[in-house]
């Protein structure tokens, strides 16, 4: 399931141009957020004004699949999210994401013989494994064309019973709203939670295929 480019980092005297180059010439998803995660950008993500997101979700999948689920992550970067719901709380975790630099952190963090994770492209993972709860947290914007995938490339790596859950941050720039009207009409809203705090929000939906 993975593949892997390489990376461009770079120190002394060529860093500024490197840095020109990531920002400006390397285009691909893999290397724009291979670049912003070495670079530290997304280290935020593990700050207190993120616990409430995180722990929405971790707050699902505890209570709804309560016996070792196995779960897929879609665009998990380092791999927080699995920390936080916590390996007693799974059978397997597999973690995705785009950018390798991410995943190989997630790895040296989390990865034990119950969490795994991989790096791939969302819109290409293909995969025979079937999974109690698929999760993207923050990730569905990268998704495309989204609900087409949701339901033809998602929606069969579902156990029967399985769930689909999804944050979205509300801001201007996410156009949640149209996203959600989209989504809901190939998906049953099981439940629904807005989590704000003093810097954002975000919708966090669960949510089952509508032919299940
Ligand atoms: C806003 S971050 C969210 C990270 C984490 N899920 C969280 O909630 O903190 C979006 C993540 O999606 C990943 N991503 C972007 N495009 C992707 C793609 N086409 N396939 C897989 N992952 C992707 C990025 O590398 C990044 O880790």
């Amino acid at each position: 399931m993975s593949e892997s480019v390489p990376t461009a980092k770079s120190q002394g005297p060529l860093a500024g141009i490197s840095s020109f180059f990531n920002r400006k010439i390397l285009r691909t998803d893999r290397s724009r957020w291979n670049y912003q995660y070495e670079k530290g950008l997304w280290d935020g993500l593990e700050n207190l004004d993120e616990l409430a997101r995180f722990s929405v979700l971790a707050g699902y999948v505890q209570f709804l699949k309560p016996n070792n689920p196995a779960i897929l992550e879609i665009g998990c970067g380092e791999g927080i999210m699995a920390q936080r719901i916590g390996r007693q709380h799974y059978g397997s975790y597999l973690g995705t994401d785009v950018a390798d630099t991410a995943i190989e952190r997630a790895r040296q963090r989390f990865g034990d013989e119950q969490t795994q994770f991989e790096a791939v492209d969302m819109n290409n993972l293909r995969t025979e494994q079937k999974f109690d709860v698929i999760i993207f947290n923050e990730a569905i914007y990268y998704l495309e064309p989204m609900v087409d995938k949701l339901v033809t490339q998602y929606a069969p790596m579902l156990k029967p019973d399985g769930l689909l859950i999804i944050s979205m941050n509300t801001g201007r720039h996410a156009n949640s709203e149209a996203r959600w009207k989209e989504i809901e009409a190939g998906f049953a809203t099981v439940d629904s939670t807005f989590v704000k705090t003093d810097k954002n929000g975000w919708d966090v939906k669960v949510l089952r295929p509508l032919t299940a």
